[in-house]
């Protein structure tokens, strides 16, 4: 059997390929991924060179890298995606580019091999924003609020009607926040804790109060292994952590495991991020319904593991925060808005 991880470069694309590996070492990974700025051959380095294991440099968007990759494959995890909310809001084009365009090319070509399984790996950031009460379920409405959850809602669409108009066996997730090893530095987590590391300012947007439910990347790997073995086609279902928390927490959380000054906090205009979704919270009832899974990480200890990866792999993320790309990009975010 051979699965094809789109995006296994990244950050829950290559914590993936490590747990199927160990879960299920006789199954086949053909990883496509075009390496952008957020994919990183570091991240899958204990896996290069392994039996049964091969990546392929190439863009979803474009079909001769997906026919290639799609040969000999019966299960496609589609995780590659521009994937971080205030880039869409500098650039869209991208967002539509390969999170919508990219996957049409991928289902066809999913179709044209016949895969007995795809899997759309999607956010809960599609349904928008919730006040202080409720959660989103699998029939909330689907109401984007940036360029980058719009582009999922696309996606996920697009999916859908490929099972409903010609029978391909299409799955959706939905997973709330992930953190753990391996997430790019540009995300609220990473960002706290290399800044922190650096003795730079920790820059929260308005006051802290936005909340987001919060999963460890493992428990977001096992959760699309259940759906891969037991997902209905043509089901959407929500994953989540069980543990919401609000920003300004997350960040005092990780000053206290660092022992770093709360003086470090930078309060930004929330302005920085238009449209800023307020609270996500998610039921993942459907889907412990109907495989059993559930989260095994409290924030509490996930956070703990998190901080002590990235000071046990300093130079991951130092080789990123050094690159002129990266540098530009946060002061054009942070210092001109
Ligand atoms: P990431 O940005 O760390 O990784 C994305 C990967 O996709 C990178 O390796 C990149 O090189 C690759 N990629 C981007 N465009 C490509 C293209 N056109 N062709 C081939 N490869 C391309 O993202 P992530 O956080 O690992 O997210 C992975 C998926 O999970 C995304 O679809 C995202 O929407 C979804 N998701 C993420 C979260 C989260 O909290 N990070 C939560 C729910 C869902
Ligand atoms: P992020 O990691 O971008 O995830 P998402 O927006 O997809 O949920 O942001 C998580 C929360 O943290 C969100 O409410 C915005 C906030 N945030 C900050 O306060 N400061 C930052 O520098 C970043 C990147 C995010």
């Amino acid at each position: 059997m051979r699965i094809l991880i789109t995006g296994g470069a990244g950050f829950i694309g290559s914590n993936f390929c490590y747990y199927l590996k160990k879960k299920r070492p006789a199954l086949q990974q053909v990883v496509l991924d075009k390496l952008t700025y957020c994919g990183n051959l570091d991240n899958l380095k204990d896996l290069r060179g392994a039996r049964g294991f091969r990546f392929i440099r190439g863009d979803i968007a474009d079909r001769k890298s997906v026919v290639q990759a799609m040969r000999g494959v019966e299960m496609v995890m589609h995780f590659a995606a521009e994937s971080f909310v205030d880039r869409s809001l500098h650039q869209p084009v991208d967002f539509v580019r390969s999170n919508v365009q990219g996957t049409q090319v991928l289902l066809d070509e999913a179709r044209r091999v016949g895969v007995k399984k795809f899997v759309q790996v999607s956010t809960d950031e599609v349904y928008g924003s919730l006040g202080a009460r409720g959660k989103f379920t699998e029939n909330s409405p689907l109401q984007p609020s940036s360029p980058y959850s719009a582009s999922k809602a696309a996606s996920d669409l697009l999916a859908l009607s490929y099972y409903r108009s010609y029978g391909l066996p299409v799955v959706v997730t939905r997973c709330s926040n992930n953190y753990g090893p391996y997430q790019f530095p540009e995300k609220l987590i990473p960002l706290m804790i290399s800044n922190a590391l650096e003795g730079r300012d920790l820059p929260v947007y308005g006051k802290g109060l936005n909340v987001r439910d919060w999963i460890y990347v493992q428990d977001h790997c096992s959760a699309l292994e259940a759906v891969l073995r037991k997902g209905k086609p043509g089901e959407v279902y929500n994953i989540g952590g069980d543990a919401e928390e609000k920003n300004i927490d997350v960040v005092r959380s990780i000053i206290k495991i660092l022992d770093v000054s709360p003086q470090l906090i930078k309060y930004l205009p929330d302005s920085i991020r238009p449209g800023h979704d307020f609270r996500y919270a998610i039921s993942h009832a459907k889907l412990t319904r109907q495989t059993g899974w559930q989260p095994s990480v409290s924030f509490r200890e996930g956070i703990e593991k998190t901080v002590v990866w990235y000071l046990d792999n300093q130079p991951w993320w130092q080789k990123i925060k050094k690159r002129a790309a990266f540098k530009a990009f946060y002061k054009k975010h942070y210092k001109t808005r």
